[in-house]
């Protein structure tokens, strides 16, 4: 495996494999590896010829008051992981490299779901996603890309955005991978104390209950909410917004839920530590 911090070299690099009829699968991250983001990994050695992992903290999906400076960064680490899991290529570029000019003027948007959910707690975060995933669809020219569905509102927008503007390139999803306790993988979970991690739990038994009164006949869009509302609150956590949304479009749901793929969307805070987690309810 190599480690290719130029996006040139990186060009020239995937050109030959690309001549030679090889496919190439890319799964982009901002590193602090785990086993989640080795599940996309799996996902991409199994169906791809050559899988690119590009490790970059991108800072223009940070807001002021977020987590860049202190983000986890260990490339060395996240260099062996890959490799384990039959990675050819790590791509690292500095934000220099990424944005010579600095903070970019040109965005990818999505005008009506940037601003919802996490959106709408963290101003110019899908933008930036958007756009840096532009950028690594651009510089690695994948056929297919990896995401996980942990980040739900992300991978939708990731599939509009390729659907709206034609990327040559197939978004393959891959399933939340979760702690034995049922604690979503993330890399911010290394903020997390001992309590917190506990308490943090209470996420996972939410949805689960909510789902297994989706199971039992419960329509009432309040109640399903609340279920997950009320189990971490019990267990000290705050909720930033828990929300039932249509698969198919992201659409709110309110009142009484139609039988059609849904999904409970939660973001919440243990301590200083801001986890999302989801569940399809059907
Ligand atoms: P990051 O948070 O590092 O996540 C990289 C990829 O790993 C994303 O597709 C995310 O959904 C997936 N992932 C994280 N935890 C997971 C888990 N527990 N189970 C399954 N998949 C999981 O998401 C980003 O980076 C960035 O926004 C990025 C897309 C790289 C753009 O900068």
């Amino acid at each position: 495996m190599k480690i290719i911090s130029s996006i040139q070299e990186l060009r020239d690099a995937l050109s030959i494999y690309r001549k030679e009829g090889k496919t190439i699968g890319l799964v982009p991250t901002m590193g602090a590896l785990h086993s989640g983001h080795a599940s996309l990994i799996d996902a991409s050695v199994s169906k791809t010829d050559v899988t690119v992992v590009s490790v970059f903290v991108n800072p223009i999906q940070f807001g002021k008051n977020e987590d860049l400076d202190k983000y986890p960064r260990c490339l060395d680490k996240d260099a062996e992981l890959a490799e384990a899991h039959g990675a050819s290529f790590i791509f690292a570029p500095s934000a220099q490299e990424m944005y010579p000019d600095g903070e970019p003027e040109t965005f990818v948007r999505n005008k009506p779901l940037e601003n919802q959910y996490c959106g709408a707690y963290r101003p110019g975060h899908f933008r930036g996603v958007l756009t840096v995933v532009a950028k690594l669809f651009l510089i690695t020219l994948p056929d297919f890309a990896f995401f996980g569905e942990k980040d739900y509102q992300q991978v939708f927008l990731i599939e509009q955005m390729v659907k709206t503007l034609n990327f040559p390139v197939q978004i393959v999803r891959c399933p939340i991978i979760r702690e034995e306790s049922g604690l979503a993988l993330s890399s911010r979970n290394a903020y997390l104390s001992e309590e917190e991690r506990q308490n943090a739990l209470s996420i996972y038994k939410g949805l689960l209950a909510a789902k297994a009164a989706f199971a039992k006949g419960e329509r009432s869009e309040t109640k399903l909410r609340n279920l997950v509302i009320q189990s971490i609150l019990l267990q000290r956590g705050t909720v930033q917004y828990v929300e039932i949304v249509s698969a198919k479009t992201l659409e709110k749901q309110v009142g009484h839920l139609h039988d059609e793929k849904l999904v409970v969307l939660v973001a919440s805070f243990f301590g200083k530590t801001r986890l999302i987690d989801n569940m399809e309810l059907t």
